[in-house]
């Protein structure tokens, strides 16, 4: 494959650093505040996304536009059977893959996945409390198998995991020291720092109803800000890491959505194929239609023409 210097960059100055691939639309849970990758509800009859037309967007995303990193979502990504293919696939050309997890299947896959060259996981956990859990997933019994998923995460070496944990008002916002008691307790077995809190500031967008919902962050914020022995300000979206009783708390919200847009450094694919400028935007999608070199540049390239803040 030839290979240039070439960076994806859009009019706005922002360069893409990252893709985020939808895998299915599939999921066995229904969460109540899901933004469904902005894709809309699932489709019975969608057609997904090939393992071999992933990893040649990969491919030429590396080869081409020196883009190393990637986001593996669903639905639930690990409803596909051909999720370790596909990553041992692309392994060869990545620096960072990871997936983001409902946990449901993740004890029965961990090792596996791991085995095939995934680096990390993230895993959504919105509560410790099967009652609250079932409730927000609209599904029961599976918080026992997530715990378990967990657990068998750490094991595998999936590290650092990060629990995604997004708070609602009303709901779970008052479970952030139980969950930080839990990571505690997660990083005794693994090899110390496995496991990262990560509260997440609601996105209402797809679901106007639930902003009623969205948890007041700077209180949150306040108080891990008055415990933490030390606070990091990462660059990616100005997210801000709290170090609080050796647990790290990786707080992600959009401090205003221009500043939350004007870092944007990610490409989305969808589950059939599009390429996909915006979570926040649908009708600008650039299909895939093969493996072919010069047609994913040729898609690459146009996506990033319609590329533009979408709070600006
Ligand atoms: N707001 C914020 N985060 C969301 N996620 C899904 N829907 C929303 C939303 N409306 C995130 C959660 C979940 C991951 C799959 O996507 O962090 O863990």
């Amino acid at each position: 494959m030839k290979r240039d210097k070439g960076r994806l960059i859009d009019a706005y100055g922002r360069e893409i650093r990252s893709l985020r691939f939808s895998l299915t639309s599939r999921c066995t849970l229904n969460c109540i505040y899901c933004h469904h990758e902005g894709e809309g509800r699932e489709k019975k009859d969608k057609k997904e996304i090939s393992a071999e037309l992933v990893i040649a967007i990969a491919r030429v995303a590396s080869a081409h536009f020196g883009i190393r990193k990637i986001k593996i979502t669903g639905g639930e990504p690990l409803m596909r059977t051909d999720l370790a293919e596909i990553v041992r696939g692309m392994r060869a050309f990545e620096d960072d893959i990871s997936v983001t997890t409902n946990g449901v299947f993740l004890s029965k896959y961990a090792a596996d996945l791991a085995d095939a060259g995934l680096d990390r996981a993230n895993v959504s956990l919105d509560s410790l409390k099967e009652e609250r859990y079932d409730s927000i997933t609209r599904a029961k019994n599976n918080l026992p198998r997530v715990i378990e998923g967990i657990y068998s995460a750490i094991d595998a070496g999936l590290t650092p995991i990060k629990l995604n944990m997004v708070l609602l008002k009303g709901i779970n916002d008052d479970e952030i020291g139980d969950m930080m008691r839990f990571v505690r307790e997660c990083n005794k077995r693994g090899d110390g720092g496995a496991v990262i809190l990560q509260p997440i500031e609601l996105i209402p967008t797809f679901n106007p109803p639930m902003a009623q919902y969205k948890a007041d962050f700077g209180k949150i914020e306040d108080e891990l800000k008055s415990k933490a022995s030390k606070i990091k300000t990462r660059r990616l979206q100005r997210r801000k890491k709290y170090f609080v009783d050796g647990v790290e708390v990786e707080v992600v919200h959009p401090i205003d959505n221009t500043e939350f847009c004007a870092n944007c450094s990610r490409l989305r694919i969808t589950s059939d194929g599009q390429l996909k400028a915006c979570l926040l935007r649908d009708d600008n999608l650039v299909p895939v239609e093969s493996a072919d070199e010069e047609h994913i540049i040729n898609q690459l390239k146009l996506a990033m023409k319609y590329r533009e803040p979408f709070f600006r």
